[in-house]
């Protein structure tokens, strides 16, 4: 496997496509449904959030949708290719060239610095040197952190140590960005600078923001809410996009 399937695009499809998407944890007397028959189609450009009680199955959603872990039953169609179908090596490779992930902990490199820690994706692509310099340093522009570029995370505010993970995300210009709880470690002024951010990075470079979210404040910034209950889909709401200070 030398090249990561190719998508086909077509502007009336849904960029990512969920139809009868179930996962079931353990087996037998422990068997555990986590998602349960979920149909959803996310367009290219949507920033969606997606919100539900702890154990509704918010995290299983992502982890599939981000070609982590696969459904136990169903079909997942990002841009048309059926990832059910792919093996595990195919989807690592899905995930490296259109996937961009933002954890709630950061999950940097510590005794690494921000650039470092940037150009990282791009190592595993086997970019060169130089590329991964260039990138790296007009990835963290991006996010606000230019002249931070030699810090270490433990110089690093939390909101600075969030950008540097954002700016790790997006260095590889994905189409999607995955982001669970990105505000959960952060105090509010934080938090809602990550989320003018995503923002930004949603409405300028049209990047497709997946986000868990449980506080509403937050998920006021999406342009649609997705709310799980039990493993299910319990509403789905398009709503005003919010206007960033
Ligand atoms: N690897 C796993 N093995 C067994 N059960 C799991 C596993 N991951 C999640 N679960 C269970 O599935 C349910 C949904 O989990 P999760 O998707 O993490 O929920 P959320 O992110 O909404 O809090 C929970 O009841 C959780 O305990
Ligand atoms: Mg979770």
């Amino acid at each position: 496997m030398s090249a990561a399937p190719t998508p086909t695009s077509s502007s009336l499809e849904p960029l990512i496509e969920f139809r009868g998407i179930s996962k079931t944890y353990g087996q037998g007397q422990a068997a555990f449904l986590a998602l349960s028959g979920i149909h959803l189609g996310i367009r290219q450009g949507e920033f969606l959030a997606i919100m539900g009680p702890s154990g509704s199955g918010k995290s299983t959603a992502m982890n599939i949708l981000g070609c982590l872990d696969a459904p136990s039953e169903g079909e997942f169609l990002f841009q048309g290719v059926h990832v059910e179908r792919l093996g595990r090596n195919q989807r690592a490779l899905l995930r490296r060239h259109y996937l961009g992930f933002v954890f709630q902990g950061f999950n940097l490199l510590a005794r690494t610095s921000a650039q470092e820690n940037v150009e990282l994706p791009l190592l595993y692509r086997g970019e060169s040197a130089l590329k991964r310099h260039t990138a790296a340093r007009e990835a963290l522009a991006r996010v606000g952190l230019s002249g931070w570029e030699r810090h270490t995370p433990a110089e690093l505010s939390g909101g600075q140590q969030q950008r540097v993970a954002i700016a790790r995300a997006i260095v590889t210009q994905p189409l999607v960005l995955l982001a669970d709880e990105p505000t959960g470690n952060l105090d509010s002024h934080r938090s809602h600078e990550i989320m003018e951010l995503l923002v930004q990075l949603n409405r300028e470079q049209g990047i497709t923001v997946l986000m868990v979210t449980h506080e509403p404040d937050m998920a006021s910034y999406a342009s649609r809410i997705v709310h799980f209950v039990d493993g299910e889909i319990a509403s789905d709401t398009e709503q005003e996009v919010r206007t960033c200070s």
